[in-house]
């Protein structure tokens, strides 16, 4: 199959990045950074969680931040929402895109969320009605679909039915999620094919860790199924508080260098990224992972 000749990004690095993040990042560096990501072309940028605090100390600011970023027509903003409650705080800070988000593993969904996997669907069963009757987009992900952090086995066919049941329920779109970093290509075909079988690529997002260093690979490899979203974040920030060893998301510079390489568009302006990633990286205290960026700096390019 010839490669999609355009690629949409969804942007992970001021949820799934900063969540993961010890060092508390202000609100105004966090709405600045916002900013900037909203200035390089990437029409997807999920901006924070409206979860416990208690949960995620770091996002507890969701509802200033979401208010007081700047909001470019053309991009979607989503947020992380686990509960009504959630789906509330969210309408209320002005949401008009959402993400729920159950996961492969029962015990990754029970220290993450709390509750078993069909608990979880029953929560956002209400929170989609919700959504769907007020215009707003939702977004499905499926975490740990690739492997669970906790060794309980995960197979294509429980992707396929926790799938079918968000899509069931009224999700846009789902994203796939390896949250730990394990998967490796032809996983990828196994878990992806049947779900662009079932719901179209318009419908079926990929996310991928680079814990393993797999991530390229995997994004190549699900290319060639004609996959054409992919979440990804800038500098490769990112890991999951409740998902022991998890790493950054594959980062968004080299999805970017990969891509356009390759004469695949995507409308994002890498120095930009690059630019958004320096500025956070010297909020957090630790070098950037992303092998682009670093790469761009130290040749000063
Ligand atoms: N926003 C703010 N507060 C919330 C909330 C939300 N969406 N949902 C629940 N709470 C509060 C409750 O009000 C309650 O507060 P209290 O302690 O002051 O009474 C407390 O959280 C516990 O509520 P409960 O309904 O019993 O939830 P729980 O303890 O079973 O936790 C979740 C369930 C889903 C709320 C929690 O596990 C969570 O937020 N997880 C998110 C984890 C995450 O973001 N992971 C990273 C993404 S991969
Ligand atoms: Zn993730």
């Amino acid at each position: 199959m010839a490669l999609p000749k355009r690629v949409t990004l969804c942007e992970m690095g001021p949820r799934d990045g900063l969540q993961n993040e010890t060092r508390l990042v202000s609100t105004d560096d966090k709405i600045a950074y916002i900013d900037l990501l909203s200035q390089t072309g990437l029409t997807e940028i999920e901006v924070t969680s409206f979860v416990n605090p208690k949960a995620i100390p770091q996002l507890a600011d969701a509802a200033e931040v979401f208010a007081r970023i700047e909001r470019r027509p053309g991009v979607r903003y989503p947020v992380l929402v686990p509960n009504i409650k959630g789906y509330q705080r969210a309408r209320a800070a002005g949401a008009d895109a959402i993400a729920v988000f159950t996961a492969a593993s029962e015990e990754f969904t029970r220290r993450n969320i709390n509750m078993t996997i069909q608990e979880s669907l029953e929560t956002f069963r209400d929170v989609v009605i919700a959504a769907k009757r007020d215009g707003v987009h939702v977004r499905g992900y499926i975490s740990t679909a690739f492997g669970s952090p906790f060794g309980d086995e995960i197979t294509p066919h429980t992707v396929t039915q926790l799938a079918r049941e968000l899509m069931t329920m009224g999700c846009d779109e789902l994203s796939i999620g390896d949250t730990i970093g394990v998967g490796v290509p032809n996983q990828v075909e196994e878990i992806a094919a049947p779900l662009l079988r079932e719901f179209g690529s318009e419908a079926v997002a990929l996310h991928f860790h680079d814990t393993r260093g797999t991530a390229l690979a995997n994004i190549y490899a699900a290319l060639q199924l004609g996959v054409h979203r992919f979440d990804s974040s800038a500098g490769g920030l990112g890991g999951c508080p409740y998902a022991p060893g998890a790493t950054g998301n594959v980062g968004t510079e080299d999805v970017l260098y990969m891509l356009h390489t390759m004469g695949i568009h995507t409308g994002i302006d890498l120095a930009k990224i690059r630019a958004a990633s320096r500025f956070i990286a010297s909020r957090l205290g630790h070098p950037i992972e992303s092998r682009v960026y670093t790469a761009l700096e130290a040749a000063n390019a």
